[in-house]
This record gives structure tokens, sequence and C-alpha cells, in this order.
């Protein structure tokens, strides 16, 4: 049942408020964030873990990407992040000490559960991140923390891609509390961010008609860049895989600073960029680091369009589109900005006249290696 909206992948977009909702019922206990199962796996086990590797694919690899940094700069345990095929095929360090997070949204992607099986081999500990109850992946690990973001059907992530952020964020902060690295002010200042998520996001998607307006005249379009910094580069990254899986189209992310080491030299006259701009009042060396990369990129003559915190004006000189989201801070940021670039994909694809929910050459869940 698409619930009145035209594809499933719609519906979620439309449906991602209450996922991250659903992801956080429960876990936010008197000002503290408690993940029973993480719990069960006992504390001093979660104290002596010297290094985190979260392994997953696609769109989950991303979300993965945006977690690393919460999870470090809450647990400060060193996290890297990897595909779960490359994972295993180059002899990784493994100890007792190490946690292996795999996040897949159907909990059955066979690199992943191969990947997840290597680790348990070596006697690492791990936990999977996971939207779909009872899956292989959350059977097999150690812990499992559901996402809870409800079915997904279309085979392009939306509603279970931010729930998994949310998921590794709450991870990171059950793990700094336990460890004693998460300072009081940053764990009140995170639930307060998770409290008024819900409601900001559903800003987030009230984008859509404005982005339905952009992607129309765009429906020709050959190739699109995103560009992002810090967490707003895996966002940028996700952007990109949006197009290419639904709209057929070439798209490229990028690190926002990298452009000047190369991709610069793709920026003719024309061009759509997107990029994510950080908040100015929270991150405001990133900001002005992020207006200096527009500069760049539309005195070589790109076609901008930036999302960026509403009353941010600083950009407005620069850019021939902007999208206007409740930002607030670094971290958080990205959950948010996601969404208008979802609703570009979506949209392009419609525009396309190509099936939304199922694009060709794509499974929801692949289960070969
Ligand atoms: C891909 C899907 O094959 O698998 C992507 O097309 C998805 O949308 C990826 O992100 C990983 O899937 P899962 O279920 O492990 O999160």
């Amino acid at each position: 049942d698409k619930g009145g909206w035209s594809s499933f992948m719609a519906k979620e977009i439309s449906e991602q408020p209450d996922a991250i909702g659903n992801t956080l019922r429960g876990r936010l206990v008197d000002g503290h964030v408690d993940i029973p199962e993480l719990t069960e796996l006992g504390e001093p086990r979660l104290r002596e873990v010297d290094r985190i590797i979260i392994i997953a694919c696609g769109t989950a690899s991303y979300a993965g990407m945006i977690g690393a940094y919460a999870i470090e700069q809450w647990a400060r345990v060193p996290v890297q992040v990897e595909l779960s095929h490359e994972f295993r095929y180059r002899d990784p360090v493994l100890t007792d000490r190490t946690m292996v997070i795999s996040v897949s949204q159907s909990g059955e992607t066979m690199d992943t559960l191969m990947a997840v099986k290597y680790a348990i081999e070596r006697g690492v500990t791990t936990v999977s991140v996971c939207n779909t109850q009872s899956a292989t992946i959350p059977r097999e690990s150690d812990a499992a923390v559901y996402t809870h973001a409800g079915p997904e059907v279309a085979v392009a992530s939306t509603k279970a891609f931010v729930a998994q952020i949310t998921a590794l964020y709450l991870i990171g902060l059950h793990l700094g509390r336990v460890r004693g690295t998460l300072a009081a002010d940053a764990e009140a200042e995170a639930v307060r961010q998770f409290e008024t998520l819900p409601e900001k996001m559903a800003e987030a998607v009230a984008t859509h008609e404005q982005i339905a307006q952009l992607a129309h005249w765009m429906a020709d379009t050959r190739s699109v860049l995103f560009l992002g910094r810090h967490v707003g580069y895996p966002a940028a990254l996700e952007g990109a895989l949006k197009l290419k899986e639904i709209a057929y189209i070439h798209a490229e992310g990028f690190a926002a600073g990298e452009l000047k080491h190369g991709p610069i030299a793709l920026i003719d006259h024309g061009q759509p960029v997107f990029v994510l701009v950080p908040s100015p009042r929270t991150s405001p060396l990133m900001h002005a680091k992020v207006v200096s990369n527009i500069q760049e990129i539309r005195a070589r003559g790109a076609r901008v369009i930036a999302i960026v915190e509403k009353g941010d004006t600083a950009v407005l000189p620069y850019t021939d589109d902007v999208v206007r989201l409740p930002l607030s801070d670094a971290l958080f940021d990205p959950i948010l900005q996601v969404v208008p670039l979802q609703w570009f994909a979506l949209e392009l694809s419609t525009a396309k006249g190509l099936d939304v929910d199922q694009p060709r050459n794509l499974a929801k869940s692949v289960t070969v290696e």
C-alpha cells in the first residue's frame, strides 16, 4: 500500500520523521542513551574495545561513514569504515578488543554476512545495525540494534538510511557513557538534538515541491556533482548514489576540500553542483570553507544548488538555487540534508519516465557475493 503516494520510495521518504522517532523510542531514558542490547554484552567488554570497524555496502556504508564521526567524537575509539566485500580479503588486524559493527537494512546482504562470519571466526565482538527483525546477520551477531524504521519496499534506501545513522549515533552515545568519555553537556546536547530531530525532519520532507520544480528543468541533465565536508561528505556520496540508482544519471560526490586536487577540472559552464552547506552558527569555520568552495566552482561556470540553514545569507550571491533547512549541529545536519537529495533523485527518475521503485539491474537485497 503506497498510502496515496505515487511510489513506495515517495511514501518512505515522507515516513522519515516517524522512522527516526521509532529508532529513538525507548532508548532515551532520563537524559541518557541506553541500549539494552549493548548492556547485555557486559560493560567490561564495551570498555575494553580499542577499535571499531564498521562494515556495510551501498547506502548502509554511507550511514556507516557518517556514524564513524559521531562514535569517535563521543566514545573516543578509532573507527574505520570498510565495504564488506573488501574487508575480509586483506587480512585485517583483528583482536578480542576489536568491535565490528555491521550495517544492513535487510540483514541478508551476502557480502556483509560473509564479512560478519569472518569477524566472528576471529573472536571479534559483532554488533548488527539492522532494520529486519530476525534476519540472518542480527541472528549471527553478538548484539542486534534494530532500527525499527518499518518495512522498506523501494529498492533505493531512504528511511532505513536515516534510521541507521540514528542507531549508530545512539551506539556512540551509549559507548561514550559507559567508557566515561562523554561529557555531560555533550550528552545533553545530543539528546536535545534527537528530541527535535523528527520535527526538523518533517520540514526537510516539506522541500518536496521546491525540489520537484528544480528537477523539472533538469530532466535532460547528463551529470550532477555533489559536494560536502566532514559528515556532509558521505551525505554527498549518498546523493550521488541515489541519482545513479534510480535516475541512471552519472553522478559523483566529492569532499569539498578535495575539489582543487582534481575534480574542479570537471566544472564547465552549466554543470549542476549540489553543495551541502554546514550551519554558519554552529560550524562557522567549515561554513566559511564551503562558501569559498562555492565561489571557486561558481567562477568556473557551475550551476550551484546550495542546501543551507534557514537564514544563511552568506551563500546567496553565489548560488542559483537555495534549499533551506532547519540545520543546527554539524553531526546532525546530514540527516536533514540528504532528504532533498532523495527527492531530487526521485523526481528526476519520474521526469525520465522510469520505475522509481524497481530500477533496472538492482535488487533490494543482494544474496550473492
Ligand atoms: C544494494 C541495494 O544492493 O544493497 C542498496 O541496492 C543497499 O540500496 C545495499 O544500500 C545494502 O543493502 P543492505 O540491505 O545490506 O542495507
